[in-house]
């Protein structure tokens, strides 16, 4: 069962990645936010009537930890981050209908009548877990609040994400040697009873949505991986204070909030009813849209009647977070008897330097930094949303940035409608009376179905390629035809070839709209255009422009090296600290954590510990890691079993002094005896030896 191409006759949604209100933004939070307004406004444009819903993501460990580190409640704290979001979103022209956040009573309403759904449903079980306990502050760790190893891939891990790694969600009790951010010490385990959401019972139901789901390759591809196997239980609650509260709980739960990855997709419907309560259901109904009917139809399986019926879902996200969107929140939306994602468009991640953009240590460029340089918005928008399919990972470079900008923008778009419209101002005042020409016609008739196919496919860079490649048409006919040797020569084929330039110029404005709002609309005015790009059609493009217009102006300015080179110096120089900062916490978090316990003085005495020095030396064949080594110990040989092949040479160690735990447990490796233990530190295996004349058998305290 496939969708119908997009446009179609029912209401459409597109979302974006919420962003945690727990720091700065920056150009990656960027790429998610642009590209959605973008995708908007380009459905709008092929006439789909469509919402565009965000919101700002108040609770979870990730503003929790921040606000503690600030000594402010999390509630003050994000929501100042929300307002600050919610500001310098329409300074990039990204301009929701509605933006909400997650702590506000639409979204606490819906997400506890969301989970009472499932509970209603017997979706959702009770289970006693061990999670990460903090012995010394004697409190439970969720997510943030603990670091350690992927048990899926080994990277470092934090909580429950494998952000370095294979971006896998972790559950509570996954992450392997479990270290506390707050003390640094190693996280205990402790049992807890916890509420899940059974996906097992959406196994099928997943499977066939994947198969329906459109958008990007990685979004449709990467889920199918964690699908394959019987799908783990979703632990939906956290033992923590901030957060939406687990609804109807009773006295013994009193501290369990909902997880965070629960009510935040949940805010997507919760923005969209927001929306509908501002314009009225007349205007634009999130019933239509969320529910078939107006009805919730919780089940396990999938109503073919949805398919039809229901609203056009879109999500636009990074791709660190598909598994969200596309295992567990559609999970949720059927559990409680709402429609599903039509599509999911991930985009890859933007980096600095081949490496990723990190807040914590100002490795990025910030989006009050890109509105400080002045550069309008639209060149950003330009510049992150093109070049590549938006499924790449990019670095933001401002060479590169100035490099398109200058090229593709000032010398192609910019550069054709400047001539185009200057050249009919002079002559013609505007207009010149003309047909436009059936090559011309089909030229830009074809640039409407580029754009119209571009939005049903989710290919973002074709919808900026459409309006530039037209321009570049533009260029190459205004060259071939020379109208500047016709108005003598021959005026009414210059008339001719001047009027189609103009039609390429408002044919320009009408598809770059979606890209570059302000620079489209721009251009509407210099054709002396009347109402707003925003509300022309795509048919639009083909309509005379008026017959008279003022001289135009440059749309875009050429960026000066100059600009480049302070702003290319500030990042370098930002850089190069972040890697020092990368540096000393390598160096940091390689380094155990200090044993916790005590042990007294007697048991230390316990330790037999003797100056040593070996005699012989062998690498045993059939082992990876082991060498047997003959050690004298003053009052007897020794034969000891140790993991240094490969990390020392059997032919230089006899003669080194060493030192032997003597009374270690006998053991038998390799079918060989080793009767006393090595001391050695590190992963190198750096052999502790004496530096005084201490000979064999001296007893170390
Ligand atoms: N709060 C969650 C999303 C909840 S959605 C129900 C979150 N927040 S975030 O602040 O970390 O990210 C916000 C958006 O920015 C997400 O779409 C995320 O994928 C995107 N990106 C964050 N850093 C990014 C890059 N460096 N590059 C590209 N996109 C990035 O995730
Ligand atoms: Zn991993």
């Amino acid at each position: 069962m496939s969708h119908d191409r997009l446009p179609t006759d029912n209401p459409a949604v597109v979302t974006c990645g919420l962003p945690y209100a727990n720091g700065d933004l920056h150009v990656g939070h960027l790429r998610t936010y642009v590209i959605g307004d973008t995708y908007t406004r380009a459905l709008d444009r092929v006439g789909q009537q469509t919402a565009f819903v965000c919101g700002s993501d108040m609770h979870g460990t990730p503003v929790a930890v921040n606000a503690a580190e600030e000594g402010v409640s999390p509630e003050e704290f994000a929501l100042d981050y929300h307002e600050t979001y919610a500001e310098t979103f329409p300074k990039f022209n990204v301009d929701f209908d509605n933006y909400g956040h997650t702590h506000d009573q639409t979204n606490t309403e819906m997400t506890q009548d969301f989970v009472s759904t499932w509970a209603d449903q017997g979706h959702v079980i009770e289970k006693e877990i061990q999670v990460a306990w903090d012995s010394e502050e004697d409190q439970p760790l969720p997510d943030r609040y603990v670091e350690g190893t992927c048990p899926y891939c080994g990277e470092q891990a934090r909580g429950d994400e494998c952000d370095e790694g294979c971006q896998r969600h972790l559950e509570p009790g996954e992450i392997e040697d479990p270290v506390s951010t707050l003390t640094g010490n190693p996280a205990e385990y402790r049992t807890r009873e916890h509420k899940f959401l059974r996906l097992s019972d959406f196994q099928e139901y997943l499977q066939d949505f994947i198969d329906r789901l459109e958008g990007t390759e990685n979004a449709r591809n990467q889920p199918r991986e964690w699908i394959e196997g019987e799908l783990q239980d979703l632990c939906i609650t956290r033992d923590m204070d901030w957060g939406i509260d687990y609804p109807e709980q009773g006295d013994t739960e009193e501290d369990l909030v909902l997880y965070v990855w629960v009510d935040a997709p949940i805010e997507y419907v919760s923005s969209t009813k927001q929306y509908t309560e501002r314009v009225g259901a007349e205007e634009y109904d999130w019933e239509d849209v969320w529910k078939l009917d107006g009805e919730r139809r919780p089940s396990t399986e999938w109503d073919e009647e949805w398919t039809d019926d229901a609203g056009e879902i879109v999500h636009v996200i990074g791709r660190d977070i598909i598994q969200h969107h596309t295992v567990f929140w559609p999970t949720m939306l059927r559990a409680a008897g709402f429609s599903e994602p039509r599509a999911v468009l991930a985009t890859g991640f933007v980096g600095i330097d081949g490496k990723a953009l990190s807040t914590s240590r100002n490795r990025a460029v910030w989006a009050d930094e890109y509105l400080d340089t002045g550069f309008h918005p639209d060149l950003f928008r330009y510049y992150i949303t093109t070049g590549s399919g938006i499924e790449k990972d990019v670095d933001f470079s401002w060479d590169r940035f100035q490099e398109r900008v200058n090229g593709e923008l000032v010398g192609n778009l910019g550069n054709f409608c400047y001539r185009a419209l200057l050249f009919a101002h002079r002559n013609y005042d505007g207009t010149p009376e003309a047909d436009v020409s059936d090559e011309v016609r089909e030229r830009i008739t074809d640039a409407i179905s580029d754009f119209e196919d571009a939005v049903a496919e989710y290919t973002l860079r074709d919808i900026s390629d459409v309006a530039v490649g037209l321009a570049d048409f533009g260029n190459g006919y205004i060259q071939r035809h020379e109208p500047w040797n016709l108005v003598d020569e021959d005026p009414e084929q210059a008339a001719q070839v001047i009027r189609d330039c103009v039609q390429v110029a408002k044919a320009c404005a009408v598809l770059m709209q979606p890209i570059m709002p302000e620079k489209a609309a721009a251009l509407w005015d210099q054709l002396g255009e009347a109402g707003t790009v925003a509300d022309a059609e795509l048919s639009d493009a083909l309509d005379a422009p008026p017959a008279e217009f003022d001289a135009p102006e440059e749309l875009f300015t050429e960026i000066e090296d100059e600009e480049v080179e302070d702003l290319n110096e500030t990042l370098r120089e930002r850089v190069a600290e972040a890697s020092e900062s990368d540096e000393t916490e390598n160096e940091e978090t390689d380094l155990e954590p200090l044993a916790e316990d005590r042990i007294s003085f007697e048991d230390f005495q316990d330790l037999d510990i003797r100056v040593g020095e070996i005699t012989a030396a062998e690498e045993i064949e059939d082992s990876d890691n082991l060498m047997r080594l003959e050690v004298d110990i003053g009052v007897e040989q020794r034969q000891v079993v140790a993991g240094i092949k490969g990390l020392h040479d059997a032919a230089d160690l006899p003669g080194t002094r060493c030192v032997l735990l003597a009374n270690m447990e006998q053991a038998e490796l390799f079918g060989y005896e080793s009767n006393g233990m090595l001391l050695a530190a590190g992963e190198d295996a750096d052999i502790l030896t004496t530096h005084g004349d201490s000979g064999p058998g001296t007893k170390i305290r």
